[in-house]
């Protein structure tokens, strides 16, 4: 039996006729960027997260971006972001000129390590950008305590988070603007690159809408700053308000299959389970899990063709694009993450996964322990 990672062509099977009306609708009308389904994407978004203001882009790459800029954060400033995360987390740092601060992740949810990242603020410390990881949320209040004590800007990366709570409060909802992702790879996958930007301020709202379309003001019209082409396309927009309504049911699936990894492999004293924080829901975005032997266990799973990845092999301050900055010490000094680096595997899980592969990845992994 194959296993694959990711279910998206799957999906687009069982859904395949309202996508295609979608983009039948779309495409007849010509109206293919900045169409009525990006707008109505943007108001149903801003009502589901919580947000006064929502603008679809071409990724959360750039809402991170257009997030630190709208927070007037630029060259001689720092920015505390997690360690562990996907690249984009942190490069958005350095398109802004502003100079990266690393924070660990602690041992047991793997979220940001709020007490440890104290020791990172210097008075250059503008923002910071806390990264829910996996698919569940960190703690926000936590968040929001360290950046009042210190006066940064909170910016949440819920690109992996979309769809989790942190109690009553869903990921999106946090900081002075959240950035989400639509990544095809995500909870909520669009066709194409697509991310959202959310926030409750007209002015970061306005901001983030100039640096979308060439630096046009939206009521003048008239270009007044360098900004970017990072359209979301009217196709993709109406497919994610698609997406985003059968969210609760691809939730319920989710959980079930977590559910079913956890059990299944409950007894395997090698391997260390995910827990979910009490009081975070979780999206699944990736079941991660400590492994003795981590390499060899992905070997042979891959012998019996089934997919498997690592997430993240190491922190991001070990790639060479931020290991040749020359950051001090103390900005890279990350032991978790770089010992998460070398035992974490991640299954597929994705709606679409049937009973009976998930039942094949379980009995596949005893019998490497066995
Ligand atoms: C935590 C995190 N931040 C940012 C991004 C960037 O998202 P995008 O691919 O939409 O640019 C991703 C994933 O791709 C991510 O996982």
């Amino acid at each position: 039996m194959r296993v694959k990672f990711f279910g998206l062509d799957r999906q687009y099977q069982e859904h395949r006729e309202n996508f295609l009306e979608i983009a039948e609708r779309v495409w007849s009308s010509g109206k293919v960027l900045q169409g009525d389904e990006v707008k109505s994407l943007e108001s149903y978004a801003a009502e589901r997260f919580g947000r006064k203001r929502a603008v679809a882009v071409g990724s959360a790459t750039d809402a991170l971006a257009f997030a630190l800029e709208a927070a007037g954060v630029g060259e001689g400033d720092e920015v505390i972001v997690n360690a562990l995360t996907f690249i984009a987390s942190a490069s958005a740092i350095l398109r802004v000129g502003a100079s990266p601060r690393f924070a660990d992740v602690e041992e047991t949810f793997y979220q940001p390590d709020f007490d440890r990242a104290e020791k990172l603020v210097t008075p250059k410390t503008k923002a910071i950008i806390a990264v829910h990881l996996y698919g569940q949320t960190f703690p926000t209040a936590r968040a929001e305590a360290f950046a009042d004590k210190h006066g940064l800007v909170l910016i949440e990366d819920a690109a992996q988070a979309v769809g989790a709570y942190d109690g009553e409060r869903p990921a999106g909802s946090i900081g002075l603007a959240s950035c989400l992702s639509f990544d095809p790879t995500k909870v909520v996958g669009s066709f194409s690159s697509a991310g959202l930007f959310l926030t409750d301020d007209d002015g970061v709202a306005k901001k983030a809408t100039m640096a979308r379309y060439h630096g046009r003001d939206p009521e003048t019209r008239r270009i007044v700053r360098l900004g970017f082409n990072s359209q979301l396309a009217s196709d993709m927009a109406g497919m994610l308000e698609y997406k985003l309504r059968q969210l609760p049911d691809w939730l319920e699936r989710r959980n079930e299959i977590a559910d079913r990894y956890k059990s299944g492999l409950a007894d395997i004293d090698d391997l260390d389970l995910p827990k979910t924080r009490p009081g975070s829901t979780h999206n699944w975005h990736k079941f991660v899990f400590r492994a003795k032997r981590r390499d060899e266990l992905k070997a042979f799973l891959k012998e019996r063709e089934i997919d498997t990845m690592i997430h993240y092999a190491r922190p991001v301050c070990d790639e060479p694009l931020f290991a040749e900055l020359g950051l001090p010490e103390e900005a890279r000094d990350v032991p978790v993450a770089r010992r998460l680096g070398e035992e974490v595997l991640t299954l597929p899980l994705y709606p679409e996964l049937r009973d009976e592969e998930v039942d094949y990845v379980v009995e596949a992994v005893k019998e490497f322990y066995k």
